[in-house]
This record gives C-alpha cells, structure tokens and sequence, in this order.
C-alpha cells in the first residue's frame, strides 16, 4: 500500500481508537496463527472453508486467523479470566479468508473490532451497538444502514414449529441466502417470509413465548438514550450472521455504494465460552477495514499538516538550515531537506511534483538578517519571513491554500 493510502488508513484507525477508548476499551494483540481447532469448533462449517489452514513443519494444524473473536477468548481464557467484570477489549489487525477475491472482498483484510466480556443486559447489546454507530459516524461516512436482529426470535419461532437445533442452522442459512423458494418447502414457510418482513408488534402474533421480541425492545429503549433512534436503523429478522456462535442480538451495518460486498460490520451476542468449558456471555463486532476506506472513498477529510522543503542555496554552513528543521519539527510542521544537492530549479520542481506545500530557500542574506524565503507552492508567492515568525506564516497560509 502506498503513502498516501496508509495516511487516510491511519487517520481513520486514529479516529476509531479514540471512539472505542472513550467507552473504556483496551488494545489486546493475539497471534497471526492460531491451531485450527479454535477456530473449529463453534465458528461453523462456512468459516471452516474459507480458512487458510495447514500443518507446519513439526506437525501441528495450524490456521491463519480468519477472525480475532476465538483468539480473544482464548486470551481471556488463558490470562483474564480472573478480572474484573466487565473486560472491554479492541483490536486491529490483519485477517485471513480463503475466498475468491472481488472488489471489497479480499484474502487478506483488516479487522478493527471489539469485544464486550461478561454482561449479558440490554445495556451491553445496546453499548456494543451503540459503539460501532458511533465509531461509523465519527469517520464521516453519511450513507449507511444500521440492521437489527435477535436471533432469539428466529430460534423461538423455529422452537415452536418443532424444529431441530441443527436443522434450524440451515433455516438460517436459507434466510441469509434469500432462498425462498427452499423456505416454502416448508409448511410454514410463507408464514416465516411474512415474519421476516414484519415489525416487532406484528412478529409477537406469530409467537408463543413473545419474550425475546420484549429483550430486543429493551435494547432499542437503551439505544435511545445513546441518541439512536427508530429512523437510525432498521429491525431486519433476515439478519442472522454467518457465525455459527452468535445467539441473542446481533446487528450488520451496511454502506451505501459498494454494491454486493456493502456490509462493512458485523456483531453481536455469541457464545464461545463453551470450548473452554465456561459460559461467559460475550457480545462484540468487527468493521471490515478495507470496506469502511472504501466506503468514505473521497470523502475523507485528511487533517493535513503543512509539508515545507528546505533548500539551501550556496549556503557554506548549513547549521542555520538544520537547527530550523529541528525547531520546525518540534512546532508539528513537516520538514524535509534537499538531500540530493540539485540546483535551485531541479529543487524547486521535485518540491512541487512531490506536492509540498511551501520551499523554504535558505542563503547566506536569509542567514544574515535572520529571515527565511517561504515560497508558497500553491500560489507560487514568495515573501521573506523572519525566523521567529516561518511557524506561524506557514501554518496561517496553509489555512488558506
Ligand atoms: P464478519 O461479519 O465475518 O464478523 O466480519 C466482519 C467484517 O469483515 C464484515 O462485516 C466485512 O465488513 C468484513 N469482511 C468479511 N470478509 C471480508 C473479505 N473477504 N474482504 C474484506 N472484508 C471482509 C466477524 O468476523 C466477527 N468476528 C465479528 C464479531 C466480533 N462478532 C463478535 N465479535
């Protein structure tokens, strides 16, 4: 990835760190490769093809990580377990997923995601939510929709039609899929579509236990008080997660104008205590990095510091040059000096081509009367500063450029 792509990656990381450390998270790192039974035994079969897994030269399956929820987990598992409740925990880094590559769909991303570990309230579902809405606002992205779900609507629903476990992981699947055609083949299916598509007060006509619809309006009530509103999401039952370990409110956040790979985060409550014999409630999300920097596309306001380049002219002691870059470095500018000892014109014209915003030429009447000759790239202005000033004129013209 080139510079100036790393600059708007970096500025968007920034800004999602400040978000998920203004509600309490803490940075945790896990290994690039884990033993591919993590990652087997609750993420489901979909995740298991789509792994890059392999045995390592002592024997051992090992799998690139296709996801941090199992890892961080384990990490709670192995060394947080005894902490005190609740443990917040982010992270950023790079995953893997054997897929067929398309646009916004990679084998190699970035995940920048949380997880919430031990309560299992309302509050916490509408904190997780809560928190990737507010992570996707503060990156500036206008055009995007929030998704909500409580998968125990689906599993009650499917409970009360007689439906085994396993069984109603591929009602799910078919739901996710949008395949209809397989849904009616069921007695009840036309009743589900409907279902699919109601509001909450309709969907409890079609439930006995009406409980799970009451836990979700409780998580709405919460999401509330955060300032997220009715007209800030939609209630969406054909959202149903392609994890197998997610069980109670789960939510997808997609942009507009990716076309088919929109979704940019994915989360909620899941269950992954269970391989490490605990019952720990858990609730999370990861934004797919790639896509949030596709999504904001142009639309990134850069916060961008002045970049000035130095050029000495005939100068013989360039300790006046050198102590400025050091002054100016100090003051947050961004300061560069002819390296490869070209003439004026040849300097100036790298300066510009490589999009500095202001070439300070330095001689020995600048070193004299204590003055710099900022020339404005932009404009292409010169004006003869004093020393003390540079600093400031830069910053005050780079407002303007
Ligand atoms: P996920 O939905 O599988 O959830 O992945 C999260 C996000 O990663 C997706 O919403 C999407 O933006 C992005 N993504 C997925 N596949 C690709 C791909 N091939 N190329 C680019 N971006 C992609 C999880 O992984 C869960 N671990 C989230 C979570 C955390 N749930 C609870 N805690």
């Amino acid at each position: 990835m080139f510079p100036e792509e790393m600059e708007k990656r970096r500025a968007v990381e920034d800004k999602l760190r400040d978000v998920v450390e203004s509600f309490g998270y803490g940075e945790v790192l896990t290994p690039t490769f884990e033993h591919t039974q993590l990652f087997l035994e609750k993420s489901g079969p979909s995740i298991i093809e789509e792994i890059y897994a392999f045995e390592d030269k002592g024997g051992r399956e090992i799998a690139l990580r296709p996801e941090f929820t199992a890892s961080v987990m384990r990490l709670y598992h192995e060394g947080m377990r005894e902490r005190p409740k609740p443990l917040k925990l982010y992270y950023f880094g790079s995953v893997f997923r054997y897929e067929r590559p398309q646009a916004g769909r990679y084998r190699e991303f970035w995940h920048f995601g949380t997880e919430l570990i031990g309560p299992d309230t309302p509050k916490a579902d509408a904190e997780n939510i809560a928190l990737a809405y507010t992570c996707v606002k503060e990156t500036g992205l206008k055009d995007f929709l929030l998704r909500i779900s409580n998968l125990k609507i689906l599993y009650t629903y499917l409970d009360e039609k007689g439906i085994p476990d396993q069984e109603k992981k591929e009602v799910f699947h078919m739901i996710d899929k949008e395949e209809h055609d397989e849904l009616m083949e069921y007695t009840f299916g036309a009743e589900l579509i409907e279902v699919l598509g109601s509001n909450l007060e309709d969907i409890k006509d079609h439930l006995d236990d009406s409980g799970p619809v009451d836990d979700l309006l409780n998580v709405l009530d919460v999401l509330e008080l955060y300032g997220i509103s009715k007209e800030d999401y939609e209630i969406d039952l054909s959202t149903v997660r392609g994890l197998d370990y997610y069980q109670g409110v789960v939510f997808e956040i997609d942009a507009g104008g990716l076309g088919a790979e929109k979704q940019i985060c994915g989360g909620g409550d899941y269950q992954l205590g269970s391989i490490f014999g605990t019952d720990v409630s858990a609730k999370g999300f990861a934004f797919g990095f790639d896509r949030v920097l596709l999504a904001l596309g142009e639309d990134l306001n850069l916060d961008k510091k002045p970049r000035c380049y130095l050029i000495p002219i005939g100068v013989e002691s360039e300790g006046y040059c050198y102590e400025l870059m050091k002054d100016m470095r100090e003051e947050g500018l961004v300061i560069d000096i002819e390296l490869m000892e070209r003439g004026i014109g040849k300097a100036l014209s790298y300066a510009d081509r490589a999009g500095f915003d202001f070439a300070f030429l330095i001689g020995e009447d600048e070193i004299n009367k204590s003055t710099v000759s900022v020339k404005n790239m932009k404009s292409g202005d010169q004006e003869n500063v004093p020393l003390e000033d540079v600093g400031s004129f830069v910053r005050e013209h780079h407002e303007d450029q």
